[in-house]
């Protein structure tokens, strides 16, 4: 046991693929959603994109030196499917097919992880979908649930030798609801019906390659990260505790209950059909994929929110919405440790003892380097700290937690906002591509290792 947490308690760190990479059509690499997003002028502050990002494509030996100077044992990255089939097509022409160079990419990446004692855990798509697929619907096209199988069968067999652990989708919700309803993210749809119909495809995905990888390689895990927060209601007035629950359905049982209980909540369909929405026509063949489950679920956890029933507000919900907790953050959450182990417990009443993995906890602050060149980010200390102590009473209490990962390794192109925000535990500095260790690298190391105490 270190610090309370057990001997084989995942310690890491994660990335994503758009976020690090940059060599946005390096190698044969295709355009994806995002490529396309961020090079229309207004859509990301400053007018960035991930064009270059932290140039990761090129680093890979700087970076894996240091993950293995952090002493994670678990490195969470993603995979870029336009990398992988430029085209999002497995359809066998040159510009369609595999991209050799892509897949190589990947390969010497998850070996490279692995040769420094650092499990590889990847992840299939956090948000990046090739653009040509895009152009034919994307997630609201009911054909890309075969598209992404097939991309999914390439990534197991071509990594299966160094990947124990596999992420079928980040955050579906963001996906679905942020990309196809708000439109702050590509493809930029403001369509509840559409959202609900990419929620579904989303769920037959994950199913159909949980299905495959249990075909190829059945000693792999595979699990969904979900972006989960604490639902509390403002008062205790009926109204207020059903908007809570609403928020939650929403939020979180509407996917975790189809690959769990395998269907979705009656009260969240009853809810969306009476504001007139379209649900997705659900069959007993979607249940019975729905039914292939997740090995183990990734848990995100950013901040939580306190719920009011409000007619009018947030539609289709019908509720407002206020952050819990006092101290900002350069993203404008706020830091609510209690929530992430209210939640963790919640979980586990509601679905059994499943195994979670905190696949994502950070926060922003504004970093800025000291004459010195050091980063005294004590803040971002005291953040893991105070999340590491509400998992460590979950655990306590119960709890199935496996693992803990921050967001992020790395400062990287934090989407809509560009480069203006930092979760990194390594200060990048844009100009130049020097990676510098912040306070909070050195006290999280110290902390894997036994050094330093909770
Ligand atoms: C996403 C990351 C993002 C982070 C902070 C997470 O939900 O997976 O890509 O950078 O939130 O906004």
């Amino acid at each position: 046991m270190t610090n309370g947490f057990p001997k084989d308690f995942r310690w890491g760190a994660a990335t994503a693929s758009y976020q690090i990479e940059g060599a946005w059509s390096a190698d044969g690499k295709g355009e994806s959603i995002w490529d396309r997003f961020s090079h229309v002028p207004g859509n990301i502050t400053n007018g960035d994109t991930g064009d270059v990002a932290c140039d990761h494509y090129h680093r890979i030996d700087e970076d894996v030196a240091l993950m293995k100077r952090l002493g994670i044992n678990t490195y969470s990255f993603s995979i870029s499917w336009p990398r992988i089939f430029p085209n999002g097509k497995p359809d066998g022409t040159a510009a369609g097919g595999l991209n050799q160079k892509g897949l190589d990419w990947y390969r010497t990446l998850a070996r490279k992880v692995c040769e420094a004692g650092i499990t590889p855990m990847a992840t299939l798509y956090h948000w990046d979908l090739p653009q040509a697929l895009q152009d034919r619907g994307g997630w609201a096209n009911p054909d890309i649930v075969d598209d992404f199988e097939h991309y999914a069968r390439t990534m197991f067999e071509a990594l299966g030798e160094w990947v124990p652990i596999w992420v079928s989708h980040t955050e579906p919700w963001v996906i679905a609801w942020i990309g196809h309803w708000l439109g702050h993210h590509p493809p930029g749809l403001r369509d509840f019906s559409t959202a609900l119909r990419v929620s579904h495809h989303l769920l037959l995905a994950h199913g159909r390659a949980k299905a495959a990888l249990a075909g190829i390689d059945p000693q792999a895990q595979i699990g969904i990260k979900l972006y989960t927060q604490m639902n509390y209601p403002a008062t205790d007035r009926d109204e207020d505790r059903a908007a809570a629950h609403r928020d939650y359905g929403h939020y979180t049982r509407w996917f975790l209950d189809p690959l769990v209980k395998g269907d979705y909540p009656a009260d969240m369909i009853a809810w969306y059909r009476s504001k007139g929405l379209v649900l997705p026509d659900v069959t007993d063949d979607d249940r019975a994929v729905f039914a292939n489950g997740i090995d183990f679920l990734g848990h995100s956890y950013y901040f939580s929110h306190r719920l009011r029933h409000t007619p009018g507000e947030n539609w289709p919900l019908e509720l407002a919405t206020e952050l819990v907790g006092k101290h900002h953050t350069q993203k404008g959450w706020r830091i609510w440790p209690q929530g992430l182990y209210d939640n963790l417990v919640r979980i586990t009443n509601d679905y059994g003892k499943i195994p979670i993995i905190i696949t994502e906890n950070g926060v922003a602050f504004n970093d800025i380097p000291t004459e010195a060149g050091v980063i005294e980010d004590t803040t971002r200390i005291e953040f893991i700290r105070q999340h590491l102590v509400a998992a460590r009473r979950a655990m306590a209490d119960g709890v199935n937690l496996q693992g803990y990962i921050y967001w992020s390794l790395m400062d990287n192109f934090e989407w809509e906002d560009g480069y203006t925000t930092r979760f990194g535990l390594t200060y990048i500095d844009y100009e130049t591509q020097k990676r510098t260790p912040k306070a909070s690298f050195e006290w999280y190391r110290s902390l894997i290792c036994g050094k330093a105490d909770l």
